[in-house]
């Protein structure tokens, strides 16, 4: 159980609230253009909207890539997104923390939003660091004293100890965000008290924190089952000695992931019935979907899909889970060949009675993709911290709000 503040425990009206957002949206690596806004969007119609209704002074903290990669830009485009949602003025300065963000600071009236410099563009930003030793910063020092609130609403971002998520909760009254309060409840629901039974599905290429997810669900008896596609239930074929072929184990190598075989082969031995692997594949062969049982593998063909009896076979156990999480599509769904176990499963999770989380950027452009966005009961803002939720980590950001909440109990902004 995490406790914290919420914007219900504190009067704005008229108080300068620094918030920290997760705007880090997908852009177009040749013209900078933000491609989806998802984020943006998420922030924008809980926290801030709220915010402004409430007639705070509100000043907005995000990052936005990381410099030197395609990704990175400053926040104007998001300042101006951020106006088109919610049809009202923002303001947005290129400027972190030097005169003329606080002279805009200093401007700021009841209800306005304004939008400070990308934080990344401060080297000093992603330097590790205690809560207590990053209010010491630049950052924090400059800004802090301006301030009334810090509000903490980029769970997305919460598994980084970054200056502007853990800084200003050393030194100023803190609360989480409506997406941060969200985002925990739920994690909360699917790890701390999640309906029996309960189901995981997991897929995807990103195959590095599949042991470490599988073994904490499974140990501490948050799953009943875990159903695996994509290159995820690979290598977990691989860990219990099933030959794929040549090309898949090349595959495995160069991604660095054989490493992980012995412990993903004492999961399979100690829970033979829990994890759930494909029975039969799809394999990409020119182009063409060619199912087969796994019983007939190796093939020099890459696997690109689960079969259709795996895909009857993970839809009964799905049909009868009480709460899912989903996180990763189960084959190569770009490609209409490879779409048929990613589009049943995901149509199945949506259209259960059970409780669904999803998460992962492939995940939610899936299911956006298949417009089932409305029928999952939850879908997370978050990529790295939901996985290292989900692995049972404790998230510095969440972490650095649990403790302002219990050093400063007593200390709310005055009415
Ligand atoms: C994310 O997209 O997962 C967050 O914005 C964190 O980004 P980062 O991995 O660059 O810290």
């Amino acid at each position: 159980m995490v406790y914290f503040k919420t914007l219900d425990d504190f009067n704005v009206k008229n108080k300068t609230v620094i918030v920290r957002v997760d705007f880090n949206s997908e852009v177009d690596p040749q013209t900078k253009q933000v491609t989806n806004d998802m984020r943006i969007r998420a922030h924008a119609l809980s926290t801030l909207k709220e915010l402004a209704e409430k007639g705070a002074k509100t000043v907005v903290l995000s990052h936005q890539g990381r410099k030197g990669e395609p990704d990175y830009t400053n926040l104007e485009q998001h300042a101006e997104i951020l106006q088109q949602i919610l049809k009202c003025p923002v303001e947005y300065v290129d400027d972190l923390f030097g005169e003329k963000a606080k002279n805009a600071i200093a401007q700021l009236q009841g209800g306005e939003i304004l939008v400070l410099e990308n934080v990344r563009s401060w080297s000093g930003e992603t330097k590790k660091g205690t809560p207590a030793q990053q209010s010491e910063t630049e950052l924090v020092q400059n800004l802090a004293p301006l301030a009334d609130l810090f509000v903490s609403d980029a769970f997305s971002v919460a598994h980084r100890d970054n200056v502007s998520m853990i800084g200003f909760t050393a030194v100023l009254p803190s609360a989480a965000g409506r997406i941060m309060e969200c985002e925990l409840k739920q994690l909360n629901k699917v790890l701390e008290n999640p309906c029996h039974p309960c189901v995981y599905v997991m897929g995807g290429a990103k195959a590095d924190d599949s042991l470490e997810i599988s073994k904490y669900i499974l140990n501490n008896n948050v799953a009943d089952n875990l159903l695996l596609g994509g290159i995820i239930s690979q290598l977990f074929m691989a860990a219990k000695g099933i030959q794929l072929g040549k090309g898949t184990m090349d595959y495995l190598e160069k991604k660095e992931l054989l490493n992980l075989i012995p412990g993903i082969h004492e999961l399979l031995v100690n829970y033979p019935d829990k994890i759930v692997l494909p029975i039969d594949v799809a394999l990409n062969i020119d182009g063409k979907r060619v199912e087969i049982p796994v019983s007939q593998l190796p093939s020099e063909h890459p696997i690109f899909d689960i079969g259709t009896k795996t895909v009857e076979k993970y839809v009964d156990i799905i049909s009868n889970a009480q709460s899912i999480v989903v996180s990763g599509p189960l084959g190569v769904y770009e490609d209409s060949a490879f779409c048929y176990g990613t589009k049943t499963i995901f149509e199945t999770i949506a259209n259960s009675n059970a409780s669904s989380l999803a998460g992962g950027g492939n995940t939610i452009a899936a299911i956006d993709q298949y417009r089932l966005t409305d029928k999952i009961s939850y879908i997370s803002t978050a990529g790295g911290a939901l996985v290292e939720a989900l692995m049972g980590k404790r998230l510095p950001g969440v972490i650095a709000l649990e403790t302002a909440t219990e050093t400063k109990k007593f200390y709310a902004i005055p009415a």
